[in-house]
């Protein structure tokens, strides 16, 4: 393959939205940031220069990172964050993906602005699976706030509440129409008619989930979180933060009008205050002779509108999700070695003097895994830590399955399961062990979708359901023929979701709900995957410019 070498300054830029100038982090004063384009079998070579005032640290969104985990990104796990003035060189290889993936900072809240696409095309000599697109389009949905993401996070640590809600949703950048002051800046899609176009989406939103459709134009599943899918034809897409779709659109409408692509929030959470706006972009029928996005006057007529479900529609999104298949038979890794069981959900925290208690009842929210609240280290990375042997920095008693059986998803779960414990944990897998995890959402404050996202791997999503798992039963339902290949899965809200892989990569993988304010609340644990003599010796070593604590 191809090297790629890239500079990626991340700077503070000033960024008009919402009528308001702010100064966000960007790379190189791009927002969203460089689109990443490469083939599978590529390599990418990125200088990552902080020129910010805040650490920073850059992850490869779905990028398997075989034997380079160095490479992968997320701060205190892989690697200490890249302080102002400092840089660091992310190298790796893309090996067997293509599709769409995503880049993003994975330090504090900067990935609300600090974020872009990394499209891999076909290896060399290969084809798209489908019908050969005319156009692509990258599309991000991402999420903004007036304030510095940053200090929305910072309160809502301090206080112990949930974080102010966004101001808007955008896509590509722009929240779109919808909002005061935005409809001049509203991003444009020019498309010509009778052509089939390849949309990638993106969700790289921080907190919501979200539902996509385009007025009058049915979209074509081909690709999900960079794996072809057997094909489908739907009106909407759910995306979870972190998952990609890709669809072909065929421009079959009359030419001359305008639609809307919109997004809002799928909100699974009962009773829990969400950004209920909606981002749009418009889809412009450009003649061929004119492929530059010229838009016709507003007044002629307005862009046509998508039907979008309900905010709380979980039926749609749960169909959406399961309808997505692996395009032809796969073998699905058997039998199985560990078997583990993670619950996935919110807690809360007795107050302890002198703190905030902005949570529900003078609580502050956490979260946890199998009641272990995720704390990150902070005097050097977990895969450092590991790779040298210098103890104290985390124990690996992860627990295999929750400290007691309860009912998950009854509303009036005991007081006394509210609180975990805090912990670095990892869990030991042994190089080349076949893993299942069971994700069982739980009600314990609310219940809600997760996004579950596993860094270093594309695992298997062999089933999904509501309720509890049910070990004696379900397994009768597992898709052994052509489940899915994601790196995030959405936990279904008060129900589970079955994943399977191959522990066919060292290092040490991050596991955690990509709504990203259950991430700092401690919905996360990780893997340390060894190759079987204790020792992660297949990984490669240090490069000699990581960043130290
Ligand atoms: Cu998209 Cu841990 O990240």
């Amino acid at each position: 393959g191809e090297i790629h070498y890239h500079e990626f300054v991340i700077q503070a830029t000033p960024v008009k939205r919402l009528c308001e100038m702010h100064n966000i982090i960007t790379v190189n004063g791009l927002f969203p940031g460089p689109t990443l384009e490469v083939r599978n079998g590529d390599t990418l070579v990125i200088k990552a220069i902080n020129q910010a005032i805040y650490n920073v640290t850059l992850h490869w969104h779905g990028i398997r990172q075989l034997r380079t985990a160095w490479a992968d990104g997320p701060e205190f796990v892989t690697q200490c964050p890249i302080r102002p003035g400092e840089s660091y060189i992310y190298r790796f290889t893309i090996e067997g993906q293509e599709g769409t993936l995503w880049w993003h900072a994975h330090s504090m809240w900067l990935r609300a602005t600090v974020y872009g696409a990394l499209i891999i095309y076909p290896e060399e000599g290969s084809i798209y699976p489908f019908t050969m697109p005319k156009r692509e389009f990258p599309i991000l949905l991402g999420q903004w706030w007036n304030r510095d993401p940053n200090d929305v996070l910072r309160q809502a640590m301090i206080t112990g509440a949930a974080p102010n809600i966004s101001d808007a949703f955008t896509i590509n950048g722009q929240p779109g129409d919808l909002y005061d002051c935005s409809s001049q800046e509203t991003t444009v899609i020019p498309v010509v008619y009778g052509e089939t176009n390849l949309f990638r989406f993106i969700n790289a939103a921080m907190n919501n989930e979200l539902f996509i459709a385009i007025a009058g134009h049915l979209m074509t599943v081909v690709a999900a979180d960079a794996a072809y899918t057997k094909p489908f034809t739907t009106p909407v897409l759910m995306l979870g933060p972190g998952q990609t779709t890709d669809v072909l659109v065929t421009t079959t409408q009359a030419p001359g009008r305008r639609y809307y692509i919109a997004a809002q929030a799928y909100a699974s959470a009962q009773g829990v205050p969400f950004d209920n706006t909606t981002t749009t972009a418009i889809l412009q029928y450009v003649s061929a002779a004119c492929p530059t996005a010229t838009r016709t006057s507003p007044s002629v007529f307005p862009p046509l509108f998508p039907a979008l479900p309900a905010f709380n529609d979980t039926q749609t999104a749960a169909a959406f999700s399961a309808g997505i298949r692996s395009p032809s038979p796969v073998d699905v890794p058997d039998p199985v070695d560990e078997h583990l069981f993670f619950t996935v959900g919110l807690g809360l925290f007795n107050c302890q003097p002198n703190q905030l208690c902005g949570g529900p009842n003078g609580t502050r929210f956490t979260a946890s895994m199998n009641n272990v609240s995720f704390v990150l280290p902070q005097t050097v990375s977990i895969l450092q830590a590991s790779y040298l042997g210098a103890e104290g920095v985390f124990t690996d008693d992860f627990p295999p399955a929750p400290p007691i059986q309860f009912d998950y998803t009854a509303s009036n779960i005991s007081q006394d399961l509210q609180q975990p414990v805090p912990g670095t944990k990892v869990y030991k897998l042994k190089y080349g062990s076949v893993v299942q995890v069971v994700l069982q959402g739980t009600n314990i404050v609310a219940g809600e979708e997760h996004p579950m996202h596993v860094h270093g791997y594309q695992f298997y999503v062999l089933a999904t359901g509501f309720g509890n798992y049910n070990p004696a039963t379900d397994p009768a339902g597992f898709n052994m023929v052509d489940p899915p290949q994601r790196n995030t899965v959405g936990v279904p809200v008060n129900g589970w979701a079955v994943i399977r892989f191959v522990a066919d990569n060292p290092g040490v993988w991050l596991v955690h709900c990509h709504l990203d304010v259950h991430i700092v609340w401690g919905l996360a644990m990780a893997f340390l995957v060894e190759n079987g003599v204790g020792e992660l010796q297949a990984v490669e070593p240090p490069p000699i410019d990581l960043p130290l604590c």
